[in-house]
C-alpha cells in the first residue's frame, strides 16, 4: 500500500462506481479527527440504512468525478487561522479554482466544525456551501455549523442529514440495495465500539521526581487481540474517571451516589453513571445551558447568546463541570444531571512504538493532567486512569489509524521530526521503525521540554540511538533552564541552513504535539527558513511550504 495510499473506508462495489445517481459520497477534511469521526458515524448508519455509501477522505477524493456525483455530504473543519485541515487543502483550492466544473446535477451538504473563539468560525464549511451554490448546485440540508462543542450540533445533524439522504436516495433508486458494503475486513474483531482489554506490562514515570509534571511511559499488551498498527497510529484508550473525582461531584450535589438513575432505558446507580459513563472532566455547552436553567443565573445563560461567544469557549477551554457545580450550587435531578452530560468518549494517544520492536505490544507516553485550581485539585480523565493502573491491570482499547502520519515510503528518504514534551511519542515508534527496517535515510529530531535535568523524555534511548546510527542529530530545547525561553523553533531556525538543504534533497517534515500554539509557531519559523535559506519572498516560502503539505511531506499530529 502506498504511504498516501488507501484511507477508502468503504469499498466501493463496480454497480456502485457506475451509478453516482445511487451513492452517497461522504468526504471529509480533518485535522484533529472529529471530522473524520462525524463522517465516519455517517457513513456506517447510512451503511445500516441500506444505502451505497463511499467515505473519502478529502486529499484521495478524485477530482475528476465532482462532476458526476449526485449526493455529496462534506464534513470539514476550519483550523483557528480560516485555513482548511492539511487533508483537505488541494480539494479546497480545486473546488475554489477556475477549474472547478458546474455542477447542477448535485444534491450536497456541508457540516463545518470551528472554533467560534476565532473570527473566521467555520470559514471553510461556510465557503464549499456557497461555492456549491454558485456552481449550481443545490442543498438538500442545510449548512450546519459546529462549534468546540461539536456534539450539540452534530449529533442532530447526523439525524436530519442520515433522514434526507435516505428520502434523496430511495427516489433516486426505487429498487431497495441490500446493505451490501462492509468496512474493509480487519484482521481483529477489536474496534472502538467493541475495545480490547490489553494488560499493563510496565508504568514508569519517565520525568525526574521534582519535575512539575508526571509523564508516564505505559506498556500494554495486545497479545490474543489480532490488533495491528503502523508508526504514526494512536490508540483509544477508554477511560473511568477518577474515583475522587466522582466523590467531589457527589458532594457538591449533596446526592447520594447509590441511588439509582434511569437514563435512556438504562438503570445504574448514579455514581457508576459518573465514573463509567459521562463525561465529567470536560465541560460542553448543553452542560452550561441546563446549570443556567436550574440554578436560574443570569450570567450563566448570557452566555449562551451571540455577545457570550467568547467568554463561553473561554469557560469551556479552562474549567471543569466541578468548578461550576460549585461556583452555582442548585438542587439537580439526578436524571436531569445525567441527561445534561454527554456521553464518556475514549481519547486518542499518538503510539510511541513500533510492532517490528515491541511485537504485540504497544507503548505509550502520557502526560498526566494534575493541577490545582480554584484552591482544589482537578484531574484529566484518561491520563489519570492509565497512571494508576497498576501491572496486570486492565485497559480498554483500539488503534486508530493515521495514514496522514506515516514515514516515508522510501527508506532513503531523510526525516525532520519536531515534537515537544509527549509530542516525542510517535518520534520513537519512527526511529526504531527506521532502525528495525535498515532504512538508509537520515534522522533528524528536534526536542523541547522546560527543564534538562528533569524532563528530557527517553533520553538514554536518544543517546543510544545517536550512537547506533539510528539517529543521526538531536537538537533540544529546553525552555526554563535559562532566563530566556528556547523553544524547539528556535533551535529550528538556528540549524536553518541544515533544516533547508535537508528538505531541498527530500526530506519529509513531521510535527507532533500541542496545536495552538507549538505548531503554529514551528510553521511560521519553518516559512522563515524556507525564506532566508532559498532566497525566496516570504509569499513563495508559503507556497513551497504548503506544496510540501499538499505531497505529503509535511504532516502533522497536533491535538
Ligand atoms: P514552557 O512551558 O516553558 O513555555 C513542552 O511542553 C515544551 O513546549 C515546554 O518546554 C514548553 O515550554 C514548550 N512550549 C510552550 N509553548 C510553546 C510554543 N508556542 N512553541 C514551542 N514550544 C512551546
Amino acid at each position: 500500500q502506498g504511504q498516501r495510499g488507501g484511507p477508502v473506508v468503504l469499498p466501493t462495489t463496480p454497480a456502485a462506481e457506475a451509478v453516482a445517481a445511487d451513492r452517497l459520497t461522504i468526504v471529509y477534511g480533518s485535522q484533529t479527527g472529529n471530522a473524520k469521526r462525524i463522517a465516519e458515524e455517517l457513513a456506517q448508519r447510512s451503511e445500516s440504512a441500506g444505502l451505497t455509501v463511499r467515505l473519502l477522505r478529502a486529499d484521495v477524493y478524485p477530482q475528476r468525478e465532482l462532476a458526476k456525483e449526485r449526493h455529496l455530504v462534506v464534513v470539514i473543519s476550519t483550523q483557528g487561522d480560516g485555513e482548511p485541515p492539511d487533508d483537505a487543502r488541494g480539494l479546497v483550492e480545486f473546488i475554489a479554482g477556475k477549474r472547478a466544473p458546474k455542477l447542477p446535477g448535485l444534491k450536497f451538504a456541508v457540516l463545518g466544525l470551528g472554533d467560534s473563539s476565532y473570527p473566521l468560525f467555520c470559514a471553510i464549511g461556510r465557503q464549499l456551501d456557497a461555492r456549491f451554490i454558485e456552481l449550481g448546485a443545490t442543498r438538500f440540508a442545510p449548512l450546519a455549523e459546529a462549534d468546540v462543542d461539536f456534539e450539540t450540533v452534530s449529533e442532530p445533524w447526523l439525524d436530519s442529514t442520515l433522514k434526507q439522504a435516505r428520502e434523496l436516495l430511495a427516489t433516486a433508486s426505487p429498487t431497495v440495495r441490500p446493505a451490501a458494503l462492509h468496512t474493509v475486513p480487519d484482521a481483529s474483531c477489536y474496534t472502538r465500539d467493541k475495545p480490547f482489554a490489553a494488560t499493563v506490562l510496565a508504568n514508569q514515570r519517565i520525568v525526574s521526581r521534582d519535575s512539575d509534571r508526571d509523564v508516564r511511559h505505559i506498556e500494554l499488551s495486545l497479545e490474543g487481540s489480532g490488533l495491528r498498527y503502523e508508526p504514526g497510529d494512536a490508540l483509544g484508550v477508554w477511560p473511568k474517571n477518577p474515583a475522587p473525582l466522582v466523590a467531589q461531584w457527589l458532594d457538591a450535589l449533596q446526592l447520594d451516589g447509590a441511588r439509582e438513575v434511569t437514563h435512556r432505558t438504562r438503570t445504574l446507580p448514579l455514581a457508576a453513571w459518573l465514573r463509567d459513563e459521562c463525561e465529567i472532566t470536560r465541560l460542553s455547552r448543553p452542560f452550561v445551558a441546563a446549570l443556567g436553567a436550574i440554578s436560574g443565573h443570569a450570567e450563566l445563560t448570557q452566555l449562551l447568546h451571540a455577545d457570550g461567544k467568547a467568554a463561553l469557549a473561554e469557560l469551556l477551554a479552562n474549567e471543569q463541570p466541578i468548578d461550576l457545580l460549585r461556583r452555582y450550587p442548585a438542587r439537580w435531578e439526578p436524571e436531569a444531571l445525567i441527561a445534561a452530560l454527554r456521553p464518556l468518549t475514549p481519547r486518542l494517544y499518538s503510539i510511541a512504538s513500533s510492532r517490528r520492536a515491541v511485537d504485540e505490544e504497544v507503548h505509550l507516553t502520557v502526560a498526566v493532567v494534575d493541577y490545582q485550581a480554584h484552591g482544589q485539585p482537578h484531574w484529566g480523565a484518561a491520563s489519570t486512569f492509565l497512571a494508576q493502573a497498576g501491572e496486570d491491570a486492565t485497559v480498554p482499547v483500539f488503534i486508530e489509524s493515521n495514514e496522514r502520519f506515516r514515514l516515508p515510503a522510501d527508506p532513503a528518504r531523510d526525516v525532520i521530526m519536531i515534537g515537544p514534551g509527549t509530542g516525542v511519542a510517535p518520534f520513537r515508534a519512527f526511529v526504531q521503525e527506521r532502525q528495525e527496517t535498515g532504512a538508509s535515510g537520515r534522522n533528524w529530531l528536534f526536542f523541547g521540554n522546560r527543564h534538562f535535568a528533569r524532563d528530557f523524555l527517553y533520553q538514554i534511548e536518544w543517546q543510544q540511538a545517536l550512537k547506533d546510527g539510528a539517529l543521526h542529530r538531536l537538537d533540544v530545547a529546553f525552555s526554563r533552564d535559562e532566563g530566556k525561553k528556547v523553544y524547539v523553533q528556535d533551535r529550528l531556525r538556528e540549524r536553518g541552513r541544515d533544516v533547508y538543504a535537508w528538505l531541498e534533497a527530500g526530506a519529509h517534515l513531521y510535527v507532533c504535539g500541542d496545536a495552538t500554539h507549538m505548531a503554529r509557531d514551528v510553521h511560521d519559523a519553518l516559512i522563515d527558513i524556507i525564506a532566508a535559506h532559498g532566497g525566496r519572498s516570504p509569499e513563495s516560502a508559503k507556497t513551497w511550504l504548503a506544496e510540501l503539505l499538499q505531497q505529503g511531506r509535511y504532516a502533522r499530529d497536533v491535538y
